[in-house]
């Protein structure tokens, strides 16, 4: 079969399939189980910027604290702690697995949480994700606003690191391309387009605001399908493909606009770990039947400067002839 091989971000990866940020990835069971199924690389669930400073908190106040009999509670405290937990995670499946563990922290500021961000490093881990997300929902926060804290988180963690970092960013820009591209000049290795989030629904029967579909729907890859082709060319840093890759043909329209790697998680929440083997089985197939070897013999040729007419990712209105449709 064709060689899957991809290099993202500096880590090589035996398959462009890596298995996305989720609940999936929070235990040691299913890590080992990921890689089995021939996963390039695993996102562990993320750890939450205010659980870090809420420790970070604690820690400090006790430092404080003139009585010696505390640091025993700081003692025990901390070895219950959730962080402990995670960076026992990080190390326990380095030490059992042998393909790359990229750990994740969803995080809205940079402040002196990004320290953490060095223990994740200590622990093994061979890249960070940092899941930041701002919904633009305040109408006294200009956009530069909004965006200079991607920045700022940026470099921040960016200084404390030596590992690559890469940023897993919305669609909720109002300039996508440029803050993107000047995102990709921090020093950042990788971009994962896109996240996808919670949103709120409404029963009709009860009126009451319930939850949205938890899991992508089919379709929803026309997004980071767009973006990835018409930024692949240009940025600076790799970008990996996610949101509604359910099996080998979006993983490989995603990867023929430019993706290096994609993630999957719905998918694998709806048909179990064993969807990792079957989509790199599809991929491989399909390169078989066109005589490609390898990888890097596809990703990208359909981005916007490999197409005939890159007009096609630009279009926007639904005009007759396009759509299709009277
Ligand atoms: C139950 C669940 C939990 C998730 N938890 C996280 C998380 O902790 N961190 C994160 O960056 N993304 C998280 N995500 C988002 C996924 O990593 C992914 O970006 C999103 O589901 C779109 O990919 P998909 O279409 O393959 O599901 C979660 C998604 C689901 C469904």
């Amino acid at each position: 079969m064709a060689n899957l091989n991809t290099n993202y971000m500096g880590l090589n990866l035996r398959s462009p399939i890596i298995a996305g940020s989720s609940g999936l990835t929070s235990s040691l069971k299913n890590i080992v189980e990921i890689e089995r199924q021939g996963a390039g690389a695993v996102v562990l669930k993320s750890i939450f910027e205010e659980q870090i400073r809420f420790e970070a908190h604690q820690a400090h106040s006790f430092q404080q604290s003139p009585y010696p009999e505390a640091w025993d509670y700081i003692h025990q405290y901390t070895q219950s702690h959730e962080l402990d937990k995670y960076l026992r995670l990080i190390f326990d499946a380095k030490e059992n697995t042998s393909f790359p563990i990229i750990a994740s922290i969803n995080c809205i500021t940079a402040a002196q949480w990004t320290s953490f961000a060095r223990q994740i490093e200590q622990a093994g881990a061979d890249a960070l994700e940092l899941n930041i997300f701002i919904l633009p929902s305040d109408p006294f926060r200009s956009s530069e606003e909004n965006e200079k804290l991607y920045f700022d988180i940026a470099k921040a963690v960016l200084r404390e690191l030596n590992i690559p970092v890469s940023i897993k960013l919305s669609w909720y820009f109002s300039s996508l391309t440029r803050t993107f591209l000047q995102l990709s000049w921090t020093g950042i290795k990788g971009m994962v387009l896109f996240n996808r989030f919670y949103s709120p629904e409404i029963d009709i029967d009860t009126l009451e605001v319930t939850s949205g579909h938890v899991f992508s729907q089919p379709g929803e890859l026309n997004l980071p399908l767009r973006w990835i082709a018409m930024l692949s060319d240009r940025m600076h840093c790799d970008l990996a493909g996610s949101t509604g890759v359910d099996s080998g043909e979006e993983a490989l329209k995603l990867l023929l606009v430019g993706a290096k790697a994609v993630q999957m998680v719905s998918a694998l929440y709806r048909y179990g770990f064993s969807r990792i083997a079957d989509t790199n089985q599809q991929i491989g197939s399909w390169m078989d039947q066109r005589g490609y070897e390898s990888l890097e013999q596809i990703i990208g040729k359909m981005s916007l400067k490999n197409i005939e007419n890159p007009a096609s990712y630009e279009r926007v209105q639904f005009m007759r002839h396009f759509a299709g449709v009277e």
